[in-house]
């Protein structure tokens, strides 16, 4: 711990629930809004690699439009343009964890930062909307890379804008493939695990597991 200069959170699923979409999908999709939320997260992450293998970056707020958009057809759900805004608008209001902004006070007079493949336009405003402006020091995204996480490109926005190194940086996500990934970049990694997930088999192991952020305080 001696060593750590900064740390570096995920943004969403760590910091901030993705599933909070589900009440709007719901009232405007009646019974599919679970269904829905998780064909959309799992495109939009899916795409974010896709792009990146492709060498098609695009910005996240778009690429979570497009998964939203894949989502829907392949539900057979009818997206009008005024349902995408508004939904897109939603995740601009993605809930956070209970305990976050606590933990994020509690973390006061320690660097704190959010390192995300949000992109500006969709990220500054969920951290405004739920209060956390003076409880976050820095919002880093992988925008000034244009390429997503886990490419080790990405994660050298952390280095670049904290002027840190990799051994000095506690990077701490709920995705295991993101743990994974910063990991493998030589952070020193805390995985969230908050639903009993299980690790991804990428031989990269995190230094410790915590199951909601309380346990950061503990490190
Ligand atoms: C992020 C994705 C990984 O916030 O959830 O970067």
């Amino acid at each position: 711990m001696a060593t750590i200069k900064a740390f570096v959170f995920d943004a969403y699923g760590t910091l901030f629930n993705v599933h909070s979409v589900i009440e709007l999908c719901n009232r405007l999709f009646p019974g599919q809004g679970e269904e829905l939320s998780e064909i959309w997260r799992s495109k939009q992450l899916e795409y974010t690699w896709l792009r990146s293998l492709m060498g098609r970056y695009v910005h996240f707020g778009k690429v979570t439009e497009d998964a939203l958009v894949f989502a829907c057809k392949h539900l057979e759900l009818t997206l009008d343009e005024s349902m995408k805004e508004r939904l897109m608008e939603e995740y601009k209001k993605l809930r956070t964890f209970p305990e976050v902004p606590e933990v994020l006070k509690l973390l006061n007079g320690k660097k704190r930062v959010i390192f995300s493949n949000g992109s500006p336009d969709i990220l500054k405003p969920v951290v405004h909307f739920n209060g956390l402006d003076d409880h976050i020091d820095d919002i880093l995204t992988v925008d000034d890379a244009k390429v997503y996480k886990p490419d080790p490109k990405s994660y050298t926005v952390v280095l670049e804008k904290l002027h840190v190194k990799r051994e000095e940086v506690l990077f701490i996500s709920s995705n295991p493939w993101d743990a994974a990934g910063a990991k493998s970049f030589g952070f020193h990694v805390a995985w969230v695990n908050r639903n009993n997930k299980t690790m991804d088999e990428l031989n990269q192991s995190p230094d410790i597991i915590v199951s909601d952020l309380y346990g950061v305080l503990q490190i």
